[in-house]
């Protein structure tokens, strides 16, 4: 046998029985928007490379340095979707969405890529369950955002070790003024060279820095908490004041920088501490302006990104049993031609019924097929033979206590329906 095709560096499958996690995972992660009235969302994979250019910014590490961009047969330079907002913005705006009632809510689930040096917790195709509202500032808007992505995490999956980190990095008004304030005190500090380039790029982006060495150097780095104008202070304390209310736990970050350029004001992360070096499972905050960089109109946003990839190693940290197992209740045995032609619509009516059902294939004795039955984790077996057959009979044998009972056909579906 030649070599065998793996999964491209820094991907996976995800293949059961994980994938059981995986799906309940996701699931969780949606429930908060359904519930709040948000409505689903999908757009392409791929856009316009300058949607993500000027949507993401250029001085971030995803726009510079992770983006997959190619040039399709038509010379269009495409890229495929390093993160959710951009595209989501630019399908708002194409469809009119913001010309109805305002704030437009929608929520989306999928993958996106980056071309980032793979590690656990890190990969180049990663999936995320995420929110956008669109067309408000209201601070209220950005507690219910952060309440629905601790929701899921903390009460729906039951993740314990979560820290919720919440900053305001201020506004087109007051950040530039302290950004020339933490810049000039960058610029006095003993700096590697790459340190000091993202200075003059991003100097925020240097407070984030998590090595311990910098952290000790930035000890006395100005706070942009004390430079906030009056107007963003003021949404700061709200959204504070109603995360109290509405009972999420919350700690103040106030050296919490996003990797992405677009936020402003409000900006949170979900950090779980049982992940070593990639431990944010999720993040978000406000962008007001973001549309307007975008070509529309000058409204408000405000959303989320849920790692489903991180919240399920999440969980496995936490030795969590998330996940249905999808082993069906019953699991149909048909011995002989006449009782085959019995059990394929008995399987067709189960399933119909909702009761889930599999079948023995290709089974050459009955003992294979009770070895397939016990495998498949159903609760039943049930077995036809040539007997049963002529009889109009089933055999349903309960998997775990061994016990059995021949019950007519027609009462099959009553039998394990009880
Ligand atoms: P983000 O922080 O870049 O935000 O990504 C959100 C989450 O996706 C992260 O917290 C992490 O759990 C997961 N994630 C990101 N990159 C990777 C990776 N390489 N491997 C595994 N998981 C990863 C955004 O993407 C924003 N669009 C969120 C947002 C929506 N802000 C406002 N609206």
């Amino acid at each position: 046998m030649s070599d065998l095709f793996r999964a491209p560096k820094g991907t996976y499958d995800v293949v059961p029985p994980f994938s059981e996690l995986w799906l309940t995972v996701k699931d969780a992660l949606s429930t908060p928007p359904r519930m709040a009235g948000y409505g689903y969302i999908e757009t392409p994979l791929f856009e316009d490379t300058a949607l993500f250019v000027r949507g993401v910014g250029e001085s971030t590490d995803v726009v510079s340095k992770e983006m997959y961009t190619f040039n399709d047969k038509g010379e269009r330079s495409l890229t495929l979707r390093p993160e959710g907002t951009a595209g989501v913005l630019r399908a708002i705006l194409e469809n009119r969405l913001d010309r109805g009632g305002l704030p437009v809510k929608v929520w989306y689930s999928g993958a996106n890529f980056r071309y980032e040096q793979p590690q656990s917790g890190r990969y180049r195709q990663h999936t995320q369950v995420g929110v956008e509202a669109i067309g408000s500032s209201d601070p209220a808007l950005d507690a219910e955002i952060i309440w629905m992505a601790t929701y899921a995490q903390r009460t729906i999956l039951g993740l314990q070790n979560i820290r919720l980190l919440v900053n305001s990095l201020g506004c087109h008004q007051c950040r530039p003024a302290y950004r020339n304030l933490l810049t000039a005190f960058l610029r006095t500090l003993e700096l590697d060279e790459a340190t000091q380039q993202r200075i003059e790029i991003n100097p925020l982006r240097v407070l984030d820095d998590k090595r311990a060495h910098i952290q000790e150097l930035l000890v006395d780095a100005p706070l942009i908490a004390d430079h906030l104008c009056d107007d963003c202070r003021a949404h700061h304390r709200l959204v504070l004041h109603y995360l109290d209310l509405l009972g999420v736990s919350y700690e103040l970050a106030p050296r919490l920088v996003r990797g992405l350029d677009y936020y402003v004001r409000t900006t949170f992360e979900l950090v779980h501490t049982g992940l070593g070096a990639q431990s944010a499972i999720g993040g978000g905050g406000r962008y007001d302006g973001l549309i307007e960089t975008l070509g529309g109109p000058a409204l408000a946003g405000v959303g989320f990104g849920l790692g489903v990839d991180r919240t399920c190693l999440a969980i496995q940290a936490e030795g969590l049993s998330v996940g249905e197992s999808n082993a069906p209740v019953v699991f149909v045995i048909a011995m002989g031609e006449a009782a085959l032609d019995i059990c394929i619509p008995l399987v067709g009516n189960l399933r119909a019924s909702a009761i889930s059902a599999d079948m023995a294939f290709d089974s050459r004795s009955l003992k294979a097929a009770m070895k397939s039955a016990d495998r498949s984790g159903a609760k039943f077996a049930l077995i036809i033979g040539d007997e049963e057959s002529k009889s109009q009979t089933a055999v349903i044998k309960n998997l775990l206590s061994g016990e059995q009972s021949t019950v007519p056909l027609d009462l099959v579906q009553e039998t394990l329906t009880k």
